[in-house]
């Protein structure tokens, strides 16, 4: 088993940071500080060089400290076959750079794959009664950073859902007809992609999870994953053809409400407990424990994917899990590198400790 792990972390002037250097050891690294003194912030940095983006904001500027001019994130992995640097810089203008292995990439897409990371807060645990947007996000980042050509197909998905939409926006979007048909064609070729990768994903997903849902309720409860979309068929272009005629029979539809109605951007993923629409039906500790085995089984599904753990970001979660889900976490996820942030650390003395304080990390 191979597992990615961050060696260190170089922040600069990002959020309540000054210069600040961490380095982190394989296995479980626990950061421990009060409320506000930047432990969300540190797990920020490394997503963002995982992800490209903000698990908490779309302002970047809202990432420099206050009353500086620009910030950078810098941070080196350990991979399977070799290491690799992520360097990410923003500036006030908001000019925004990222270089791999010193080397400056053009496209965000280059970004994805090089650091994973599987990100888990208390956010997340709301992730079944959440609206659909949520589910979707989920996959899509999963995706995206197993997958390069699924991040380029659902660009140039929503680039093409967004040029239609602002067509059926127009005065007389009928007289527009021709230009739509070409927009279906694009949301058609690229929909279908995103919609067998989806279903894929979630199909790989569901074992996996009922299997650790089962673990982790100590009760017999069985946990149902599928992909809930309109779309029917099995193989790409079944998905192809059959995208393109549901989109047209929509048109008159999608002219009146000015905007796209079918489609993977209106896809959920269903969650049923023993045949009841967890979305709907489970309780606050149900959807906790869901929450939980399907970001375990995410971990799970990175490895077979990739051949490697991505390093798995634990935001407070302990605190909101009873102590038999806080051990079953840990033990489910040490075969990762795990970066995990908590006011008061409720498990004896780790071996790896780091104290936050004010924008300062101090190992222990
Ligand atoms: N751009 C910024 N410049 C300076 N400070 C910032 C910036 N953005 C956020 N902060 C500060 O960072 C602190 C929050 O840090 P963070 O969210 O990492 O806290 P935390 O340690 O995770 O706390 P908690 O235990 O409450 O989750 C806040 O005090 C906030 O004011
Ligand atoms: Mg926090």
């Amino acid at each position: 088993m191979r597992t990615m792990r961050i060696k260190t972390v170089r922040l600069k002037n990002f959020r309540n940071y000054g210069e600040q250097t961490v380095e982190f050891s394989n296995g479980l690294n626990v950061l421990s500080g009060k409320n506000a003194s930047g432990k969300t912030n540190l797990l920020e940095a490394v997503y963002l060089a995982g992800v490209g983006r903000s698990p908490r904001t779309s302002k970047e500027k809202e990432l420099i400290k206050y009353n500086e001019d620009c910030a950078s994130v810098k941070i080196t992995v350990e991979k399977k076959y070799r290491s690799h640097s992520v360097e990410l810089y923003f500036d006030k203008s908001g000019k925004k750079s990222v270089k791999i292995d010193g080397i400056p990439v053009q496209k965000m897409g280059e970004l994805l794959g090089v650091l994973n990371v599987v990100f888990f807060s208390p956010d997340e645990l709301k992730f079944i009664k959440d609206t659909p947007d949520v589910r979707r996000r989920f996959m899509d980042i999963s995706l995206s950073q197993q997958k390069k050509d699924y991040f380029y197909a659902l660009q140039r998905y929503t680039k093409a859902l967004k040029q239609r939409n602002n067509l059926l926006k127009q005065n007389s979007p009928a007289a527009l007809e021709d230009l739509l048909d070409v927009w279906d064609v694009q949301l058609a070729n690229e929909g279908a992609k995103i919609v067998l990768e989806r279903n894929r994903f979630i199909e790989e997903l569901a074992a996996p999870a009922k299997a650790a849902h089962l673990a982790v309720s100590g009760v017999n409860e069985l946990l149902e994953l599928s992909y809930e979309t309109d779309v029917e068929g099995v193989s790409y272009e079944e998905i192809r053809v059959c995208l393109i005629k549901k989109l047209s029979a929509a048109r008159e539809k999608d002219i009146r409400l000015q905007f796209t109605s079918v489609g993977p951007h209106r896809d959920d993923i269903a969650i049923f407990l023993n045949g009841a629409d967890a979305r709907r039906f489970s309780s606050q500790g149900q959807q906790r424990t869901a929450a939980l085995s399907v970001k375990l089984s995410e971990l799970k599904l990175f490895l077979r994917e990739t051949g490697e753990t991505p390093v798995l970001l634990l935001d407070d979660v302990l605190s909101e899990l009873d102590e038999t889900r806080q051990n079953l976490l840990i033990k489910e996820a040490s075969f990762a590198q795990v970066i995990l942030t908590c006011t008061s650390f409720p498990v004896n003395s780790p071996r790896n400790l780091f104290i936050v304080e004010n924008g300062t990390v101090l190992k222990m």
